[in-house]
């Protein structure tokens, strides 16, 4: 029973989504909910090494087939990208959208696309959730309530969570990471339009906190960043293509800047800031390909075995799954 959230600790891409699915099995969650700051984000998980489904507005909790999935009111809403992701995945049954969530207009991303600011001193990702957020603070954005195509799915989804948390379990994924987060980061201005911690993912679905019943930090056991600002430890393009860890964006296509390990103050600081109860310790065959694809508790391998005493050690958190591969039968539950 409650809320469990998922968060990121360090700069995203760490497989939130994904997690935020196996949590939603591993508890059969009845609601599923996105929190975040809007359609920057891009969630991807391979159910076969051919298939995958990728998202940038609902979470990946409608794999499990008995949920309900909806975004909360704090999260900017692409009309023609919820549309296009309810079609694609059938889920008109079973989605919801807050009807206060503030709409991203083509002119928002047209916007963001000509601000040289934001593209080329931030690299933002140019969705439009920016300009929505921004909108919104100045109380001139339009909301789902306003928008002809999301009445049918329109709900007051902060009470729907907050009842739902009392008598089931409800995921919240949350989007990004820690350290793009707005107003706690420590590189601004290289960072998202809001927070993405705990406590704003609580906040952006306007779930009670006293529904809480756990948070899982994700860990990316290879660190990456996409945009702009420091990445400490930072390797070169040649070494990432080099060992065959090389990544690209879900929404920019973009390769993704890769760090040597995990910088261990800041992981101390996001654990401080996001008070996780688990942890989800992802990429592990990036950092010893020797566990890729391994499904067994009792197979891993030692390297991996110290770097979870490491991550334990630094957050105070049990390492409770742990990714192997990319697929999703390669998360292993260490509970
Ligand atoms: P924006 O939020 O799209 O304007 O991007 C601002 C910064 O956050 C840029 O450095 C982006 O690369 C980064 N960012 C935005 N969305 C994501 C994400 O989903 N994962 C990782 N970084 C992101
Ligand atoms: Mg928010």
């Amino acid at each position: 029973m409650g809320a469990i959230i998922v968060v990121d600790a360090l700069w995203g891409d760490s497989g939130k989504g994904k997690v935020a699915a196996f949590l939603t099995q591993r508890e059969n969650a009845t609601l599923c909910v996105r929190a975040g700051i809007g359609t920057n984000a891009g969630h991807s998980v391979y159910l076969t090494a051919e298939e995958s489904i990728r998202t940038r507005q609902l979470p990946l909790g409608f794999l499990h087939p008995t949920t309900v999935v909806a975004v909360g009111s704090g999260v900017a809403v692409d009309p023609r990208i919820f549309n296009d992701e309810v079609t694609r995945y059938h889920l008109q049954e079973r989605v919801k959208v807050d009807y206060r969530c503030p709409i991203i207009t083509p002119e928002h991303i047209q916007r963001e696309r000509d601000n040289t600011h934001l593209v080329q001193t931030v690299g933002t990702t140019a969705s439009g959730s920016g300009m929505a957020q921004a909108d919104f603070a100045l109380r001139k954005a339009q909301q789902a309530k306003d928008v002809d195509v999301l009445k049918p799915y329109l709900a007051d989804v902060a009470q729907l969570a907050n009842e739902q948390a009392s008598v089931n379990t409800v995921v919240v994924e949350s989007s990004q990471g820690t350290y793009p987060s707005l107003a706690l980061s420590p590189d601004y201005p290289y960072v998202t339009s809001g927070n993405c911690t705990v406590a704003a993912a609580v906040d952006d679905v306007g779930l009670n906190w006293r529904k809480v019943s756990g948070a899982v930090m994700v860990v990316k056991a290879v660190p990456s960043r996409v945009g702009a600002g420091p990445l400490p430890g930072e390797i070169s393009p040649d070494e990432i293509r080099r060992r065959g860890i090389a990544e690209y964006g879900v929404v920019t296509g973009r390769l993704r800047r890769k760090a040597e390990g995990i910088p261990w103050d800041m992981l101390r600081y996001a654990a401080m800031l996001n008070g996780p109860t688990e942890i989800a310790l992802t990429f592990c065959d990036h950092y010893d390909p020797q566990i890729t694809g391994v499904t067994g508790a009792d197979q891993l391998t030692p390297a991996i075995k110290a770097l979870i005493a490491k991550v334990e050690q630094t957050t105070e958190a049990p390492v409770t799954i742990v990714e192997t591969g990319k697929l999703f039968e390669h998360m292993i539950d260490l509970r």
